[in-house]
Formats: structure tokens, C-alpha cells, sequence
């Protein structure tokens, strides 16, 4: 059996000039913009109280984003607020302007007419893109790399974007999408990842996710923890755990949460970063087979990389047991603790907590982390179960056991 791999952050610091971009004024901006959705609710936090004590914590809390407008996973909150953002621009006005009454109106038909937004995804991103983009009367274009599973194809292709699957990895799939958009009139981007010179669409994504964290830090507070002592997180790019570790390190500038990266081990940038120590960013090439799709991505967002390298405390290479064990977890919870229903990717973080707690070969690692029971941990289940036979060969019949 793999064991997860884990590398402590000793990087030294940058100017940190990234980190204002998850201000809390502009995770405000985007919350806002979501409230404004009729398919907007708050999505539950799980207390997994019993399960806690169990393993010698004072307390777990799971955001279950399977509840999230409906699409059972976070990414919509990133790629709808972007091109919110973007219409502001193109329209000289300010975000607070873009209402979804104001989008949908015949007037602003009028006023800005469509643009096209390109992008390359796993499934998750793209599908909230092509969702955004169909409520809001906008064209979307989506490319998949080889491999992607048909329902994902299908739950993008019904939000009438044109989407097609390549043979191509991820990255390259991006690189794809980028030069289409720039072949086309009104044709833009809407990444959710950054690069040398493409940074503003990918920090508007990242605000958009802060309306999941802004979100938890709210419904940990109404379960009587003021502030969560460690942040679990899982990464591909590292969009999402830099957002997510961005709005904590802000809301708490003395007295931050640790924050642990789970990677997949198949695609774990972030990690071998880490492990080099330099504070350069590391790319893993290949075709990154893991069943955490959503985390299969070997090229760092360059902004996620700044937030993290100052901020991060704990970088994390899981094999797909680690996530399929999560996901068990979660379905199948100890009496008295709520169910949650966590696809691959989404499911890592809890795994990988309950790996850490109980198994002997990571007694360092939980000293090091300070895991004990005055821990308040909080893990983000982005997805549920976004590719359902996967999610039963796995739960059901115990794929990928340890
Ligand atoms: C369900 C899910 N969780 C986590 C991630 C990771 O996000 P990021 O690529 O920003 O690190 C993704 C990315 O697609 C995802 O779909």
C-alpha cells in the first residue's frame, strides 16, 4: 500500500503580493453577486461530531458543495462570478451593477448583447461555466481532455455550451481554449487557473470560490467555533486552496488556521514544490491517472502558488485510496453524524484526516500538525457525486480499497 506523502512548507517568503486579491471586501463583491441567483442557498456544513471523538478530535466540520445550485459541485461560485466581472468591465460599470435581474433583462440584451467564453475542463469548472453562461443568455465553448466520462460530457453539452472531448491532457486542453478565444470576436477566456500574464479572470475565480468559505466561517461560528484550528484542502491547480487560504490567512491576519494541501499523488505540483523548497513552482508532466479528476492537473495556478508558498503550513500527496476511503467515510457515517455525499475529489480532504488521526505510520505528522482534541478542523467536500458509477463501484462494491 502507498502512504500518503507529506512535505512541511520551509519556502521562503515572496512579497505576498497576491494575497489581497482574497480581501474580504472582495470575497463580498462576489458573495453578493451569488445571493442574487434565485438558485442561491447556503450550502450545509456537516458536524461530524461523533466521528471527531472517535478519532481524538475536538471537532470536524465537512461544507458539502453537492448542494451547490443545484450542479453538486463548488466550481459555478468561480467561473460565474468571472464573467460577471468581465461583462462589468467590458460595460465600464462596477460589479454590484450585475444583477441577475440586470443580466437577464432585455435591456442589458441591449446594452452588451453576448460574448463567447471559451474554456478547458474536467467536468466541474466547465459545467458551471456552461450553466453561467446559459442562464445568463451567453455562449459557452468547453474542451475535455481524453479520458473525461461521458456523463460529465453530457451534464456540459445540456447547458447548450459546445463541448467536446480531445486528445489532449488537461493542460493541453487549456492551451486549446486560449487560442480559440483569442481567434474570435468577443471571444474570452474564463480559466481557473493563472499564468504568466492571464491573472485577472483566475482572481476573479478564486473570489468567486471565497462565497464558499465566507460561507463555512459563518456556519462554524453559529456551531460555537470561533475560528477552525486547521484547514484541510484539496488542490489541482491550487485555485481553491489558495482562495480558501487567502480568506482565512485575511480574516485571521495574528492567528491563521494551519492549512494542509491534499494533492492527488499522480499530479501533486504543489507538493514536489514544496518538497524543493525553493519557493519555484514544479510541474508534473504525464497523463495523470488518478480518480480524482478534478485534482489531476500538473501545472500550479501561479497566483494560488504565491498565496500558498507564504501561507500554506502542510503539503500532502494522497494516493486514490485515501479519497476512496474518504468518500466511504462519509457516506457511511458513525451513528448520530449527518451523511454526505463526496465524489473523488471531493472527499480526500476527510479521508486524509482520518488517515492522519488513526494510523500509526502518521504519529509524526499529527504531532507536527498539532491534531489533538482542542483541534476544530474544517475539510471542503467540493464535489458529490458528479460521475455516479464511479461513486458506487467505490462506495457499493469498495473500489479502490486501501
Ligand atoms: C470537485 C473539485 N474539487 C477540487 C478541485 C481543485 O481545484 P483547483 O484546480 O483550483 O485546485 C476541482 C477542480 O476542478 C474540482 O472539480
Amino acid at each position: 500500500m502507498e502512504l500518503i506523502k507529506w512535505s512541511d512548507n520551509h519556502m521562503p517568503r515572496s512579497d505576498d503580493r497576491w494575497l489581497n486579491v482574497m480581501s474580504k471586501e472582495n470575497v463580498e463583491a462576489a458573495s453578493d453577486f451569488h445571493k442574487c441567483f434565485p438558485q442561491y442557498s447556503v450550502t450545509p456544513l456537516a458536524n461530524l461530531k461523533e466521528l471527531a471523538d472517535e478519532i481524538g478530535i475536538g471537532g470536524l466540520y465537512v461544507k458539502d458543495e453537492s448542494y451547490r445550485f443545484g450542479l453538486n459541485a463548488f466550481k459555478v461560485l468561480g467561473g460565474s462570478f468571472a464573467m460577471a466581472k468581465y461583462i462589468a468591465g467590458e460595460m465600464k460599470r462596477d460589479v454590484s451593477e450585475m444583477t441577475y435581474e440586470y443580466l437577464t433583462s432585455l435591456e442589458f440584451e441591449k446594452d452588451f448583447g453576448y460574448a463567447t467564453f471559451f474554456t478547458a475542463t474536467d467536468g466541474n469548472h466547465g459545467r458551471g461555466v456552461a450553466w453561467a453562461a446559459n442562464k445568463l443568455h451567453q455562449k459557452a465553448v468547453v474542451h475535455m481532455p481524453k479520458g473525461s466520462t461521458k456523463t460529465r460530457f453530457d451534464n456540459i453539452a445540456k447547458e447548450n455550451a459546445k463541448v467536446t472531448i480531445e486528445e489532449l491532457n488537461y493542460d493541453d486542453c487549456v492551451r486549446l481554449a486560449a487560442s480559440e478565444a483569442r481567434e474570435t470576436e468577443h471571444g474570452v477566456i474564463i480559466q481557473d487557473t493563472a499564468w504568466e500574464g492571464y491573472e485577472e479572470i483566475p482572481s476573479w475565480i478564486m473570489q468567486g470560490y471565497g462565497t464558499m468559505s465566507r460561507e463555512a466561517s459563518e456556519q462554524l461560528k453559529e456551531n460555537g467555533v470561533d475560528r477552525p484550528t486547521h484547514i484541510f484542502v484539496q488542490a489541482g491547480v491550487g485555485s481553491l486552496a489558495a482562495s480558501v487560504v487567502g480568506y482565512f490567512s485575511n480574516l485571521y491576519p495574528d492567528d491563521p488556521p494551519k492549512f494542509i494541501i491534499c494533492e492527488a499523488d499522480a499530479a501533486a505540483c504543489l507538493y514536489k514544490g514544496a518538497v524543493l523548497g525553493t519557493g519555484e513552482e514544479q510541474i508534473v508532466t504525464g497523463d495523470l491517472q488518478t480518480i480524482m479528476a478534478g485534482l489531476a492537473c500538473g501545472e500550479p495556478n501561479t497566483i494560488g502558488w504565491d498565496i500558498l508558498r507564504n501561507h500554506a503550513d502542510c503539503f500532502l500527496s494522497c494516493p486514490d485510496w485515501v479519497s476512496a476511503r474518504g468518500m466511504r467515510i462519509l457516506s457511511s457515517p458513525v451513528k448520530g453524524d449527518p451523511r454526505v455525499i463526496s465524489g473523488e475529489s471531493g472527499a480526500v480532504d476527510t479521508g486524509a484526516v482520518y488517515t492522519i488521526m488513526t494510523d500509526e505510520n502518521y504519529k509524526e505528522l499529527r504531532e507536527k500538525l498539532g491534531l489533538n482534541a482542542d483541534s476544530r478542523v474544517l475539510c471542503f467536500s467540493t464535489e458529490g457525486d458528479t460521475d455516479p458509477e464511479r461513486y458506487r463501484e467505490i462506495v457499493w462494491d469498495g473500489a479502490w480499497a486501501r
